[in-house]
Formats: C-alpha cells, structure tokens, sequence
C-alpha cells in the first residue's frame, strides 16, 4: 500500500522533491534547484516550522511583492539584510582582485561620462574630498582606458531617487581612466543613511532589534575589456555603523583613510585651499579566463 505524504519519511519528501527537478534541461537549474530544496527542508525540519510560522512567510513574502515597483525592490532589499547579497560577492569572487561590495540599490545605468578629474560638487554642501586612485591588475601594472562607475548620496544623506531637490544625476558620473590607469574626481565626503524601513523588510528589522543603518561609502563599478568587472564600495575609516553594517558589505581591505593632501595643484584646480581631503586607492581586477 502506497504511504500518504503526511506519513512519509521526511528525507523520502526530501529526495523526491530534489528529484523532481533533474530533469530540466538546463543541468545548473536542476543543481541549485534540489540544493535549495535540500537547505529549505533541513531548515524546516530542524527549526520545527509551524503551520502559522510558514503561513507568517508566506505572509511577509506577499507584503513584499505588494511594495515592490520598478524604483524599489523589497526581495533585494530582504537579500541585503540577510546576508545573502554579500555572500554571493563573496563566493563568486575571482581570487587576487579587489574585495567585491554589495551593488545597493540606488546604481543608475546612464549616468554621464564627466572628463577624468572632474568636479562632481557643483556648489552644493558638503566636505570636499579628492578621490583619485589607478586600476591595476594582479601584478599591479595598470590597466590602460579602464571605466570607473561613480556613485555616493549627498549632504542630506539621499541619493537623486530619494530627494526630487536633486538633480538625477548628482554625484554621479563614469569616467574613463588615462593610459596609467589613474582616475581622480571631486566629491563629498558620504554619509550613513538607512535602509527603507516601511515595508514588510523594516518591520523584520525592528521586531529583530536590529540596526537599519549603513556606515558611509562611496559606490564604484570598476570594468576594462578582458577583466572581470568589480561592484565594490569604499568606506571612509571611522564612519558611524562601519562595524555593524545592516547589509554586511563592509570588507577590511575596503576601508579608506581620508587624510590631508598639500598639493597646491591639486587644490587650485578645484578652487579649494590645502589641506585637501584626499582618498587614494587603488583597484585590482582579475583576468577573465
Ligand atoms: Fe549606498
């Protein structure tokens, strides 16, 4: 006689759950599909999930599409706040190069080309910081025409999406590298905002007494033909919350002095006076194979 579901082993469920995805036609699906059956089994049966605690994620997963548009996504939002966007970066993370950072959720793909040097302050407040640095490879020789991706918030704390005062592309910009390698701009010195916390992710935050806070950082794309491109973000040393990061993309190699720079040319071509607020910092990418 044929045993029903409810009286079934759990690991007979289990397998033939794995089971019913090796069939598809692409054989990864059917890897990361019957792994994650695998971890999401382990997890209900170790946690003794009740029937209202699966109902209470169903329940938070539905909030969360509710809430989503094209401007805001609450799943990569929740991905952020479990650690799992940063476990991604870290396990498909080419080794030698520049640690990976999570992407956030404010990158706009058409931000302007600005000329290498470039001001990005425009008059508006905030502590100028002169952030230059070269894109290396792994033997530290320069990569020729390299693109840096540029993006931080303002003053307030808010990026252009957040804040119509702004114009959408404020302190942002790519910029293409000299033949050295080198890139510098002039920015603000970033500030440490919080995560959206008026959906269904913030109310997890704060039933869990946790912070919603991120440290302050600058976001930066790093790509070159025949490399492989590098999401990262850079954190200026002794920023509020760089120990307790909401989303855990703070990486030791990834923190940042902002120290004086006395060079009076660089100071005049931006109309500033020494001490100039400097962050020098240099990219490494990896080789595609
Ligand atoms: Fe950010």
């Amino acid at each position: 006689m044929q045993q029903s579901a409810q009286t079934r082993p759990q690991h007979a469920v289990t397998h033939d759950a794995m089971q019913s995805f090796s069939n598809a036609t692409d054989p990864r699906l059917a890897e990361v599909m019957g792994l994650l059956v695998k971890h999401l089994h382990a997890f209900v049966a170790e946690s003794n999930l009740t029937k209202a605690e699966w109902l209470k994620g169903l329940e938070f997963l539905t909030e969360a599409a509710k809430i989503t548009s094209d401007e805001r996504n609450e799943f990569s939002l929740f991905s952020d706040i479990m650690g799992i966007s940063s476990m991604v970066d870290v396990v498909s993370q080419p080794p030698g190069g520049t640690s990976s950072s999570v992407l956030g959720p404010f990158h706009n793909h058409d931000s302007h080309t600005q000329p290498n040097g470039c001001d990005l302050t425009q008059g508006q407040p905030g502590d100028r910081v002169w952030l230059h640095g070269r894109v290396l490879d792994i033997h530290q020789k320069p990569i020729p025409n390299a693109e840096i991706d540029f993006w931080q918030n303002a003053d307030n704390g808010l990026y252009p999406a957040q804040d119509p005062a702004q114009d959408p592309q404020n302190l942002r910009c790519k910029i293409s590298c000299d033949p050295n390698g080198s890139f510098s701009l002039l920015t603000i010195r970033p500030h440490p905002y919080t995560v959206p916390t008026d959906g269904p992710v913030g109310a997890l935050l704060a039933h869990s007494n946790r912070s919603i806070w991120r440290p302050s950082h600058f976001h930066i794309i790093v790509s070159a033909p025949g490399y492989v491109g590098l999401v990262t973000e850079l954190f200026p040393s002794g920023s509020d919350y760089i120990d307790n990061d909401t989303v855990f993309g703070v990486r030791p190699g990834l923190i940042v002095d902002i120290k004086p720079c006395h060079d009076e040319q660089v100071a005049q071509r931006y109309g500033l006076t020494t001490p100039v607020n400097e962050v020098n910092f240099d990219f490494c990418l990896v080789k595609k194979n």
